[in-house]
């Protein structure tokens, strides 16, 4: 075993204190959202990990990119074949989690989860490079697949099919996570963190103070 013990960092750059609450925690995901890229720009503040419960009862977690947000709720796109999607076709429960190091924050969203309108997934796919359109058709997302070769075979095979339109894959698009529990996490001296948990009830927002 390989002792990590001495990995050991004090935060003191920030606090989250009652006063400076928004009413909603969006509001308080765009200002600490704008706070992480501002300090930290080479990094990818929009980096998120979600969290999805497999069909076998199992969590499983990876890295997928935040596209939008606001009241309605947070976007990202995918295959809906993978097995991220095959996790929410049969739990649309998910957890996404943020951590901007340099702010010492994380925050952590929980919600269920629904596809987007095919409009929406259309005209985010047509933002997108050729290249990376390509890819979403030549990528069974989470199969096995034999060898690298085979795989930029695919993509040389649909480079051929759609030399400049690309239609989007019915089986790519995005997902929209309705929060209804978004926390709030700052380091702070001592392990004593702030932690301001948002929630809904009756239809609004609250928050409550959670301990360290
Ligand atoms: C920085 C970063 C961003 C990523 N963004 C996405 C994304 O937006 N959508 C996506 O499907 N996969 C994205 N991935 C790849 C996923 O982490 C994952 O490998 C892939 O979605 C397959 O996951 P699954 O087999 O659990 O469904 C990203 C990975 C990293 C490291």
């Amino acid at each position: 075993m390989e002792n990590l013990g001495h990995f050991r960092k004090s935060y003191e750059k920030n606090q989250l204190l009652e006063s400076e609450l928004p009413e909603d925690p969006i509001t308080l995901f765009a200002r600490w959202f704008a706070d992480c890229q501002a300090l930290e720009p080479e990094t990818e503040p929009n980096a998120m990990t979600l969290s999805t419960i497999d069909p076998d009862g199992f969590p499983k977690s990876r890295v997928v990119l935040l596209k939008s947000f606001g009241a309605d709720g947070f976007i990202f796109f995918t295959n809906y074949l993978s097995e991220k999607g095959q996790a929410i076709d049969q739990h649309p429960k998910v957890c996404l989690s943020f951590f901007w190091a340099a702010s010492q924050r994380q925050i952590i969203i929980q919600g269920g989860v629904t596809k987007i309108g095919t409009d929406e997934s259309n005209a985010y796919f047509e933002s997108r490079p050729y290249g990376s359109k390509l890819g979403a058709w030549a990528s069974a997302q989470s199969q096995v697949v034999e060898s690298r070769e085979a795989l930029d075979k695919r993509l040389e095979e649909f480079a051929r099919m759609y030399p400049e339109h690309v239609p989007r894959p019915p089986h790519w698009g995005g997902y929209v996570v309705h929060p209804f529990k978004i926390e709030f996490w700052q380091g702070r001296a001592n392990r004593m963190h702030d932690r301001i948990r948002y929630f809904i009830h009756e239809q609004g927002w609250h928050f409550e103070r959670l301990s360290p």
